[in-house]
């Protein structure tokens, strides 16, 4: 089964990225034909400065590699240097009626928090689209904030098979039975755009710092305390052991136990879950190069597929082939 799936380098990964969808992508190369690419294209809707882009790409890349993507098995490329998906948005754009991209909510929800909106950022779903489908992808795993823009995907490649005859395989999407949305030091959903995130790479003293600083509520220490309601309890769940998680749930219903003490272990445990993937980091922060040169590689292998659809693609519509002239 090939799966793909990207990710946005606009800014730091945090550890909602990672418990949200890169602890999955992961898991899942081992079984599948994995696709992975990091989204600059997409990144570009919030006009980065270049090196800004750049740097960050790099980074994302550099974060997946540390946390075990395997290179050899996965190709794992940047997405604009697989140029030929551009070509294939403009294709897909031509048979895009416009209401279905006014009505994603992603596209609302960042007009509503006041980003001037450029046609990039409203066009956004169809490169999307033309990501998953150059690919022939099976399966696009994901968090569920990107549940419709895999069906606006299915959408346009039915019109587009539709009209043109059948052309793309139709993606079924894997919403990630993550962990709930996790929540970030102010209580929000953890979010780069919020700055109010936990890097998963950040100094573990930094880290310390930042879930000391959560907010909760004022409930006093010997009261009982509502664990599905609280940030602290939230990122427990991720990082600690099932008997441990069990017990700390006990202490919040019988109260006795303050935040402070709770935000203290929750920090520890997520300083000890990605300990083992820091030295990989760092080593690869010297060996930018051979970072590089994965890149490079996967664009090599991805360009190989993409090339290959989109000629059908162009033969499908009548561009640059004589066969629809011929057979007039
Ligand atoms: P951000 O909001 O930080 O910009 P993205 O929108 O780039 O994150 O999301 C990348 C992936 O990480 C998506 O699959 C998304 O569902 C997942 N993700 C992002 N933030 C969280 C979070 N707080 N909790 C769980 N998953 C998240
Ligand atoms: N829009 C996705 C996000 O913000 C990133 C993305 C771009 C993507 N192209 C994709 C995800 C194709 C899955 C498949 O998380």
């Amino acid at each position: 089964m090939r799966i793909l799936s990207g990710i946005q380098p606009s800014g730091k990964l945090h550890i909602g990225n990672y418990f949200g969808a890169m602890r999955q992508h992961l898991a899942l190369q081992a079984e599948n034909e994995g696709f992975y690419f990091i989204a600059d294209y997409h990144a570009m809707t919030s006009n980065p400065a270049p090196a800004d882009l750049a740097a960050r790409t790099l980074e994302v890349a550099m974060d997946y590699l540390a946390l075990g993507l395997d290179a050899e098995k996965t190709v794992f490329w940047r997405q604009s240097d697989v140029p030929e998906v551009t070509e294939l948005t403009w294709i897909l754009s031509c048979v895009t009626p416009l209401g279905l991209l006014q009505r994603c909510t992603s596209y609302k929800d960042k007009v509503a928090q006041g980003l001037s909106p450029n046609h990039g950022l409203f066009a956004y779903p169809v490169l999307q689209a033309a990501d998953i489908l150059i690919f022939d992808s099976n399966l696009v795993p994901v968090g569920a904030d990107q549940k419709q823009h895999i069906e606006v995907t299915r959408d346009i490649a039915i019109k587009f098979n539709a009209q043109y005859g059948q052309t793309f395989v139709l993606p079924d999407e894997q919403i990630l039975k993550s962990v709930a949305v996790v929540p970030g030091v102010d209580g929000r959903k953890m979010s780069k755009s919020y700055n109010n995130t936990i890097e998963i790479f950040e100094p573990e003293s930094s880290v310390k710092k930042k879930v000391m600083r959560i907010v909760t509520d004022s409930t006093p220490l010997e009261e009982p305390k509502d664990p599905e309601t609280c940030s602290i309890f939230a990122l427990l769940r991720l990082a600690a052991g099932a008997d441990e998680l069990a017990d700390w749930e006990a202490k919040y219903r019988a109260g006795g136990v303050g935040y402070g003490t709770v935000k203290k272990r929750a920090a520890e445990l997520l300083c000890e879950y990605f300990r083992p993937y820091r030295q990989k980091r760092q080593e690869l922060e010297q060996n930018r190069d051979y970072v590089e040169q994965v890149l490079t590689d996967g664009a090599r292998r991805a360009r190989a597929v993409a090339s290959e659809t989109l000629r059908r693609v162009r033969d499908a519509v009548g561009l640059g082939v004589m066969r629809h002239a011929q057979s007039r």
